[in-house]
Protein backbone atom coordinates (compact mmCIF):
# COMPACT_ATOMS: atom_id res chain seq x y z
CA UNK A 1 0.00 0.00 0.00
CA UNK A 2 1.23 3.32 -0.44
CA UNK A 3 -0.01 6.73 0.30
CA UNK A 4 -2.01 7.22 -2.68
CA UNK A 5 -3.77 3.52 -2.46
CA UNK A 6 -4.67 4.64 0.95
CA UNK A 7 -6.61 8.05 0.59
CA UNK A 8 -8.09 6.29 -2.86
CA UNK A 9 -9.26 3.62 -0.33
CA UNK A 10 -10.89 5.93 1.86
CA UNK A 11 -12.75 8.19 0.03
CA UNK A 12 -15.62 6.00 -1.11
CA UNK A 13 -15.82 5.07 2.18
CA UNK A 14 -16.23 8.97 3.71
CA UNK A 15 -17.93 10.34 0.73
CA UNK A 16 -20.88 11.98 1.99
CA UNK A 17 -18.35 14.13 4.99
CA UNK A 18 -15.05 14.39 3.50
CA UNK A 19 -13.58 14.94 -0.13
CA UNK A 20 -10.19 13.09 0.85
CA UNK A 21 -8.55 16.21 -1.28
CA UNK A 22 -5.31 16.28 -2.63
CA UNK A 23 -4.09 19.03 0.12
CA UNK A 24 -6.20 18.64 2.98
CA UNK A 25 -6.80 22.98 3.59
CA UNK A 26 -10.57 23.41 4.48
CA UNK A 27 -11.68 25.09 1.33
CA UNK A 28 -13.81 22.16 0.47
CA UNK A 29 -15.37 21.63 3.67
CA UNK A 30 -16.22 25.07 5.15
CA UNK A 31 -19.07 24.91 7.81
CA UNK A 32 -19.15 21.49 7.18
CA UNK A 33 -19.69 20.58 11.29
CA UNK A 34 -20.92 17.26 11.54
CA UNK A 35 -18.33 16.33 8.93
CA UNK A 36 -14.38 17.46 8.82
CA UNK A 37 -14.48 21.06 8.10
CA UNK A 38 -13.76 23.82 9.61
CA UNK A 39 -16.50 26.46 10.85
CA UNK A 40 -18.40 29.45 9.33
CA UNK A 41 -16.01 30.39 6.27
CA UNK A 42 -13.23 28.08 7.99
CA UNK A 43 -10.72 30.83 8.27
CA UNK A 44 -9.38 29.28 10.99
CA UNK A 45 -8.55 26.28 9.50
CA UNK A 46 -7.38 27.78 6.79
CA UNK A 47 -4.80 30.27 8.61
CA UNK A 48 -2.91 27.32 9.66
CA UNK A 49 -2.03 26.02 6.17
CA UNK A 50 -1.17 29.32 5.50
CA UNK A 51 0.79 30.67 8.71
CA UNK A 52 2.95 27.08 7.96
CA UNK A 53 3.01 28.18 3.62
CA UNK A 54 4.23 31.74 5.04
CA UNK A 55 7.56 30.14 6.31
CA UNK A 56 10.48 29.31 4.08
CA UNK A 57 13.61 27.17 5.11
CA UNK A 58 17.12 28.67 5.27
CA UNK A 59 19.30 26.04 4.01
CA UNK A 60 22.72 24.80 5.36
CA UNK A 61 25.04 22.06 3.16
CA UNK A 62 28.36 22.34 4.70
CA UNK A 63 28.42 20.06 7.91
CA UNK A 64 28.17 16.92 8.84
CA UNK A 65 24.50 16.36 9.90
CA UNK A 66 24.07 12.90 7.99
CA UNK A 67 21.71 10.70 10.15
CA UNK A 68 19.84 13.32 12.28
CA UNK A 69 18.23 12.20 16.09
CA UNK A 70 14.44 13.16 16.11
CA UNK A 71 14.17 11.17 19.22
CA UNK A 72 12.10 13.42 22.04
CA UNK A 73 11.17 12.96 25.27
CA UNK A 74 7.75 15.22 26.14
CA UNK A 75 5.70 15.38 29.32
CA UNK A 76 6.79 11.70 30.18
CA UNK A 77 6.40 10.30 26.28
CA UNK A 78 9.55 8.93 24.88
CA UNK A 79 9.18 8.91 21.53
CA UNK A 80 10.88 8.22 17.95
CA UNK A 81 9.95 11.62 16.75
CA UNK A 82 7.90 14.49 18.04
CA UNK A 83 5.08 13.74 16.64
CA UNK A 84 1.40 12.37 18.02
CA UNK A 85 -1.70 11.55 16.22
CA UNK A 86 -4.09 13.99 17.47
CA UNK A 87 -7.45 12.78 18.99
CA UNK A 88 -10.23 12.79 16.39
CA UNK A 89 -13.84 11.25 17.68
CA UNK A 90 -17.34 11.27 16.50
CA UNK A 91 -16.46 8.66 13.52
CA UNK A 92 -20.09 8.02 12.85
CA UNK A 93 -21.24 12.10 12.66
CA UNK A 94 -17.72 13.20 11.46
CA UNK A 95 -17.10 11.08 8.81
CA UNK A 96 -19.99 8.81 8.08
CA UNK A 97 -19.40 5.66 10.11
CA UNK A 98 -16.56 3.85 8.12
CA UNK A 99 -15.63 2.64 11.23
CA UNK A 100 -16.58 1.98 14.63
CA UNK A 101 -15.16 4.14 17.61
CA UNK A 102 -13.32 0.85 18.77
CA UNK A 103 -11.96 -0.47 15.00
CA UNK A 104 -10.38 3.48 14.48
CA UNK A 105 -8.48 3.95 17.99
CA UNK A 106 -7.13 0.00 17.24
CA UNK A 107 -6.29 1.59 14.11
CA UNK A 108 -4.60 4.68 15.44
CA UNK A 109 -2.94 3.20 18.68
CA UNK A 110 -1.31 0.00 16.78
CA UNK A 111 -0.13 2.15 13.35
CA UNK A 112 1.17 5.35 16.18
CA UNK A 113 2.94 2.38 18.23
CA UNK A 114 4.53 0.70 14.89
CA UNK A 115 5.88 3.94 14.23
CA UNK A 116 7.25 4.91 17.45
CA UNK A 117 5.00 7.38 18.46
CA UNK A 118 1.72 8.39 20.24
CA UNK A 119 -1.26 8.92 20.47
CA UNK A 120 -4.38 11.33 21.72
CA UNK A 121 -7.59 9.56 22.05
CA UNK A 122 -11.06 11.20 21.55
CA UNK A 123 -14.04 12.44 23.63
CA UNK A 124 -17.42 13.13 22.92
CA UNK A 125 -20.69 13.45 24.54
CA UNK A 126 -22.22 9.88 23.14
CA UNK A 127 -21.35 7.21 25.31
CA UNK A 128 -18.28 4.77 24.73
CA UNK A 129 -16.24 7.16 22.55
CA UNK A 130 -13.46 7.93 25.67
CA UNK A 131 -13.54 3.83 26.89
CA UNK A 132 -12.72 2.99 22.91
CA UNK A 133 -9.68 4.98 23.04
CA UNK A 134 -8.79 3.98 26.86
CA UNK A 135 -8.57 0.39 25.82
CA UNK A 136 -5.11 1.25 23.44
CA UNK A 137 -3.77 1.96 26.83
CA UNK A 138 -3.98 -1.64 27.93
CA UNK A 139 -1.65 -2.79 25.51
CA UNK A 140 2.17 -2.53 25.75
CA UNK A 141 2.42 -0.53 23.33
CA UNK A 142 5.44 0.77 24.76
CA UNK A 143 4.45 4.75 23.54
CA UNK A 144 1.51 5.16 25.53
CA UNK A 145 -1.74 7.34 25.06
CA UNK A 146 -2.99 10.48 26.06
CA UNK A 147 -6.99 10.80 26.23
CA UNK A 148 -8.23 13.74 25.92
CA UNK A 149 -11.71 14.43 28.05
CA UNK A 150 -13.57 17.19 27.83
CA UNK A 151 -14.48 20.21 30.17
CA UNK A 152 -17.27 18.86 31.26
CA UNK A 153 -19.19 19.23 34.47
CA UNK A 154 -16.63 18.31 37.53
CA UNK A 155 -17.90 14.72 38.30
CA UNK A 156 -18.19 13.36 34.79
CA UNK A 157 -14.15 14.98 34.41
CA UNK A 158 -13.27 13.14 37.75
CA UNK A 159 -14.78 10.34 36.90
CA UNK A 160 -13.13 9.79 33.39
CA UNK A 161 -9.64 10.95 34.42
CA UNK A 162 -10.46 7.87 37.16
CA UNK A 163 -11.12 5.96 34.36
CA UNK A 164 -7.77 7.17 32.30
CA UNK A 165 -5.38 6.68 35.58
CA UNK A 166 -6.74 2.27 36.28
CA UNK A 167 -6.77 1.86 32.38
CA UNK A 168 -2.61 2.61 33.14
CA UNK A 169 -2.25 6.25 31.26
CA UNK A 170 0.58 8.28 32.67
CA UNK A 171 -0.97 11.51 31.37
CA UNK A 172 -4.21 13.06 30.43
CA UNK A 173 -5.41 16.32 28.63
CA UNK A 174 -8.50 18.35 28.36
CA UNK A 175 -9.24 20.23 24.83
CA UNK A 176 -10.47 23.34 26.82
CA UNK A 177 -11.80 24.84 23.43
CA UNK A 178 -15.04 22.00 22.77
CA UNK A 179 -16.92 25.20 24.69
CA UNK A 180 -16.97 26.43 21.15
CA UNK A 181 -17.70 22.93 19.55
CA UNK A 182 -21.30 23.20 17.27
CA UNK A 183 -21.14 19.20 17.63
CA UNK A 184 -21.52 19.18 21.37
CA UNK A 185 -24.25 21.70 21.15
CA UNK A 186 -26.05 20.01 18.29
CA UNK A 187 -26.22 17.00 21.01
CA UNK A 188 -27.54 18.98 24.04
CA UNK A 189 -24.11 18.41 25.82
CA UNK A 190 -22.31 21.95 25.47
CA UNK A 191 -19.08 22.47 27.69
CA UNK A 192 -18.50 25.59 29.29
CA UNK A 193 -15.72 27.50 30.10
CA UNK A 194 -13.66 26.59 33.79
CA UNK A 195 -12.31 29.35 36.05
CA UNK A 196 -9.05 29.42 37.18
CA UNK A 197 -10.18 27.33 40.28
CA UNK A 198 -11.94 25.05 38.62
CA UNK A 199 -8.48 24.26 36.68
CA UNK A 200 -6.44 23.93 39.42
CA UNK A 201 -8.84 21.50 41.09
CA UNK A 202 -8.32 19.42 38.10
CA UNK A 203 -5.16 19.68 38.03
CA UNK A 204 -5.12 18.66 41.47
CA UNK A 205 -7.17 15.95 40.96
CA UNK A 206 -4.85 14.40 38.51
CA UNK A 207 -1.66 15.16 39.88
CA UNK A 208 -3.51 13.00 43.05
CA UNK A 209 -3.53 9.86 40.57
CA UNK A 210 -0.14 10.22 39.42
CA UNK A 211 -1.70 11.89 35.83
CA UNK A 212 0.50 14.56 33.88
CA UNK A 213 -1.91 16.92 32.97
CA UNK A 214 -2.34 18.98 29.62
CA UNK A 215 -4.53 21.54 28.34
CA UNK A 216 -5.36 22.01 24.20
CA UNK A 217 -6.98 24.70 22.63
CA UNK A 218 -4.86 27.84 24.42
CA UNK A 219 -4.19 29.85 21.96
CA UNK A 220 -2.43 33.23 23.80
CA UNK A 221 0.53 33.53 25.76
CA UNK A 222 -1.96 35.22 28.71
CA UNK A 223 -4.16 31.80 28.94
CA UNK A 224 -0.83 29.69 28.45
CA UNK A 225 1.29 31.20 31.31
CA UNK A 226 -2.57 30.80 33.47
CA UNK A 227 -2.41 27.22 32.54
CA UNK A 228 0.55 27.12 34.07
CA UNK A 229 0.27 29.17 37.04
CA UNK A 230 -2.41 26.78 37.81
CA UNK A 231 0.21 23.51 37.81
CA UNK A 232 -0.62 22.14 34.14
CA UNK A 233 2.32 20.55 32.61
CA UNK A 234 1.19 20.85 28.96
CA UNK A 235 -0.11 23.14 26.88
CA UNK A 236 -1.50 22.36 23.76
CA UNK A 237 -1.62 25.37 20.89
CA UNK A 238 -4.70 24.72 18.88
CA UNK A 239 -7.45 26.06 17.21
CA UNK A 240 -9.05 22.57 17.07
CA UNK A 241 -8.53 22.32 13.16
CA UNK A 242 -10.58 25.31 13.17
CA UNK A 243 -13.89 24.16 14.16
CA UNK A 244 -14.30 25.74 17.31
CA UNK A 245 -14.44 29.21 16.00
CA UNK A 246 -14.34 31.63 12.42
CA UNK A 247 -11.41 33.56 12.41
CA UNK A 248 -8.75 32.72 14.74
CA UNK A 249 -5.24 32.88 13.88
CA UNK A 250 -2.81 30.34 12.53
CA UNK A 251 -1.16 28.12 15.37
CA UNK A 252 2.19 28.81 13.67
CA UNK A 253 1.55 32.27 13.73
CA UNK A 254 0.78 32.32 17.74
CA UNK A 255 3.29 29.27 18.74
CA UNK A 256 6.36 31.65 18.81
CA UNK A 257 4.47 34.14 21.70
CA UNK A 258 3.18 31.65 23.31
CA UNK A 259 5.97 29.68 23.38
CA UNK A 260 8.35 32.86 24.65
CA UNK A 261 5.76 33.21 27.33
CA UNK A 262 6.42 29.33 28.90
CA UNK A 263 9.67 29.86 29.12
CA UNK A 264 10.47 26.18 28.89
CA UNK A 265 7.81 26.06 32.16
CA UNK A 266 5.88 23.52 30.55
CA UNK A 267 6.09 21.19 27.51
CA UNK A 268 4.28 22.81 24.37
CA UNK A 269 2.27 21.29 21.93
CA UNK A 270 0.96 22.55 18.42
CA UNK A 271 -1.34 21.22 15.74
CA UNK A 272 -3.09 22.40 13.10
CA UNK A 273 -2.36 22.53 9.39
CA UNK A 274 0.64 20.00 10.20
CA UNK A 275 1.06 18.06 6.47
CA UNK A 276 4.44 17.24 6.26
CA UNK A 277 7.72 16.57 7.98
CA UNK A 278 8.66 20.07 7.30
CA UNK A 279 5.73 21.45 8.67
CA UNK A 280 6.71 19.43 11.85
CA UNK A 281 10.30 20.88 11.80
CA UNK A 282 8.81 24.09 11.32
CA UNK A 283 6.51 24.08 14.55
CA UNK A 284 9.50 22.89 16.60
CA UNK A 285 11.88 25.69 15.15
CA UNK A 286 8.99 28.13 16.53
CA UNK A 287 9.17 26.81 19.73
CA UNK A 288 6.90 23.49 20.20
CA UNK A 289 8.38 20.13 21.23
CA UNK A 290 5.84 18.17 20.38
CA UNK A 291 3.49 18.21 17.07
CA UNK A 292 0.01 16.86 16.77
CA UNK A 293 -1.55 16.03 12.89
CA UNK A 294 -5.37 15.11 12.70
CA UNK A 295 -7.25 14.41 9.62
CA UNK A 296 -4.80 12.96 7.50
CA UNK A 297 -3.71 10.40 10.01
CA UNK A 298 -8.29 9.94 10.38
CA UNK A 299 -7.94 9.75 6.15
CA UNK A 300 -4.87 7.31 6.88
CA UNK A 301 -6.85 5.02 9.71
CA UNK A 302 -9.81 4.78 7.37
CA UNK A 303 -8.39 3.57 4.32
CA UNK A 304 -5.56 1.20 5.54
CA UNK A 305 -5.74 0.65 9.14
CA UNK A 306 -3.01 0.32 11.36
CA UNK A 307 -0.96 -0.14 8.28
CA UNK A 308 -2.12 3.29 6.65
CA UNK A 309 -1.46 5.23 9.99
CA UNK A 310 2.31 3.48 9.87
CA UNK A 311 2.50 4.18 6.58
CA UNK A 312 1.63 8.07 7.57
CA UNK A 313 4.04 8.37 10.28
CA UNK A 314 7.12 7.39 7.93
CA UNK A 315 6.49 9.81 5.08
CA UNK A 316 6.07 12.47 7.99
CA UNK A 317 9.66 10.94 9.38
CA UNK A 318 11.36 10.69 6.32
CA UNK A 319 10.24 14.17 5.47
CA UNK A 320 11.47 15.63 9.17
CA UNK A 321 14.84 13.51 8.36
CA UNK A 322 15.10 15.14 5.20
CA UNK A 323 14.00 18.76 6.24
CA UNK A 324 16.88 18.30 9.74
CA UNK A 325 19.48 17.51 7.26
CA UNK A 326 19.09 19.99 4.37
CA UNK A 327 19.09 22.66 7.69
CA UNK A 328 22.16 21.19 9.28
CA UNK A 329 19.82 19.93 12.29
CA UNK A 330 21.58 17.33 13.98
CA UNK A 331 18.87 16.41 16.56
CA UNK A 332 15.97 17.59 18.25
CA UNK A 333 17.23 19.28 20.77
CA UNK A 334 19.64 21.61 18.25
CA UNK A 335 16.17 22.73 16.22
CA UNK A 336 16.93 26.61 16.00
CA UNK A 337 14.50 29.53 14.40
CA UNK A 338 16.90 30.97 12.78
CA UNK A 339 16.48 27.99 10.09
CA UNK A 340 12.87 29.36 9.22
CA UNK A 341 12.19 32.79 7.45
CA UNK A 342 9.37 34.85 6.69
CA UNK A 343 8.39 34.29 2.78
CA UNK A 344 8.39 38.08 1.49
CA UNK A 345 6.50 37.53 -1.50
CA UNK A 346 2.62 37.90 -1.03
CA UNK A 347 1.05 34.80 -2.24
CA UNK A 348 -0.20 32.46 -0.39
CA UNK A 349 0.82 28.75 -1.70
C1 LIG B 1 -13.51 15.03 13.03
C2 LIG B 1 -12.67 15.62 14.11
C3 LIG B 1 -12.86 15.22 15.43
C4 LIG B 1 -12.07 15.75 16.44
N1 LIG B 1 -12.26 15.31 17.74
C5 LIG B 1 -11.49 15.83 18.73
C6 LIG B 1 -11.63 15.40 20.09
O1 LIG B 1 -12.45 14.56 20.43
N2 LIG B 1 -10.84 15.97 21.03
C7 LIG B 1 -9.90 16.91 20.71
O2 LIG B 1 -9.18 17.41 21.58
N3 LIG B 1 -9.74 17.32 19.43
C8 LIG B 1 -10.49 16.81 18.44
N4 LIG B 1 -10.30 17.23 17.15
C9 LIG B 1 -9.23 18.22 16.85
C10 LIG B 1 -7.91 17.52 16.58
O3 LIG B 1 -7.45 16.85 17.73
C11 LIG B 1 -6.82 18.49 16.14
O4 LIG B 1 -6.75 19.56 17.07
C12 LIG B 1 -7.04 19.06 14.75
O5 LIG B 1 -7.63 18.11 13.91
C13 LIG B 1 -5.68 19.49 14.20
O6 LIG B 1 -5.80 20.03 12.94
P1 LIG B 1 -5.54 19.19 11.59
O7 LIG B 1 -6.71 18.29 11.40
O8 LIG B 1 -5.44 20.27 10.56
O9 LIG B 1 -4.24 18.43 11.76
C14 LIG B 1 -11.07 16.70 16.13
C15 LIG B 1 -10.85 17.07 14.80
C16 LIG B 1 -11.63 16.54 13.79
C17 LIG B 1 -11.35 16.95 12.36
Amino acid sequence: MNLKELRDNARPLVKSHCRVCPSCNGWGCAGEIPGMGGAGTAASFKRNLRALANLEFNTSLIHDVKAPDTAVSVMGFALSMPLMVAPVGGLSFNLGGPMGEGDYQRAVGEGASAAGISCGTPDAAAEGVFEAGLAEAGKPLGFGIMPFVKPWEPELVTRKLALAKEAGCRAVAMDLDSVGLATLRLMMHPCLPKSEEEIREIVSFAHGLGLKFAIKGLMTPEDALRAADCGADGVIVSNHGGRVLDFMPGTADVLPEVAKALGGRVAVFCDGGVRSGGDVLKMLALGADCVMVGRPFAIAAVGGGAEGVALLAASYRQELETAMVMTGTASVRDIHSSILRRRSSGMTS
